[in-house]
């Protein structure tokens, strides 16, 4: 099977981006990521995607005059790269209606609670923690989906939970839910280019 080209969308630090290229370079993703775009100069994602050869791309809104402009300035971005399969990992902005039908189940993204709990529009980064602490819920985890038009209902590939604790903070929480997640996110992306992901109406199916 030829390797997949993946293309990794950010805007912070990137640890989950981290994951995806340390299992690319120990052989278990059959993939390679041939940019990383970021709509934050300083994220340090950037800096990751260098420090490894990958071609890191800012992509700036204020330069566009609209929200499809700035988006289908993404999708050039993606095309002049090859991109087949398009990873959301810790991606800040909403994607284009063009964006989102170009690339049907062709986008992933890591959600840090277990979907459908603690998500959808205003559930980014420790508000999504804070969340879940201030609910007293005893599990909480990690979701990787499929993008579609809405905030994280996109058919789900893999889950799995961390146990609550008591004294868990939302910054403790946020801790022990990143270990999960990058375990999550490389391997759904290894399944993605192994070919074994299925979507069958809402539900995902690894073969
Ligand atoms: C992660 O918690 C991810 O689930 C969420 O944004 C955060 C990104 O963290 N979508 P990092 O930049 O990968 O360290």
């Amino acid at each position: 099977m030829p390797q997949l080209k993946i293309g990794v969308l950010i805007s912070g630090s990137g640890t989950n981006l981290q994951s995806i290229i340390d299992n690319v370079e120990k052989g278990e993703i059959n993939g390679k990521i041939t940019v990383v775009i970021s709509n934050k100069s300083d994220a340090y994602g950037l800096e990751r995607a260098r420090q490894h050869n990958i071609d890191a791309v800012f992509v700036n809104h204020k330069e566009y005059e609209n929200f499809e402009m700035y988006n289908d300035a993404v999708i050039e971005e993606l095309e002049k790269h090859g991109v087949e399969l398009i990873v959301l990992a810790g991606y800040l902005k909403i994607l284009s209606g063009n964006f989102i039908e170009k690339y049907r189940n062709k986008i992933i993204n890591i959600h840090p609670s277990l979907i459908p709990s603690f998500c959808g529009k205003g559930y980014y980064g420790l508000k999504v923690h804070e969340a879940a602490v201030n609910y007293g819920v005893k599990l909480s985890g990690a979701t990787v989906h499929f993008v579609d038009e809405q905030a994280d209902t996109g058919p789900i590939i893999m889950q799995e939970s961390v146990e609550v604790d008591y004294d868990d903070s939302a910054e403790t929480l946020q801790k022990k839910i990143l270990k999960i997640e990058h375990k999550i996110l490389p391997l759904s992306v290894k399944y993605y280019c192994d070919g074994k992901i299925e979507v069958v109406g809402r539900k995902v199916k690894i073969n």
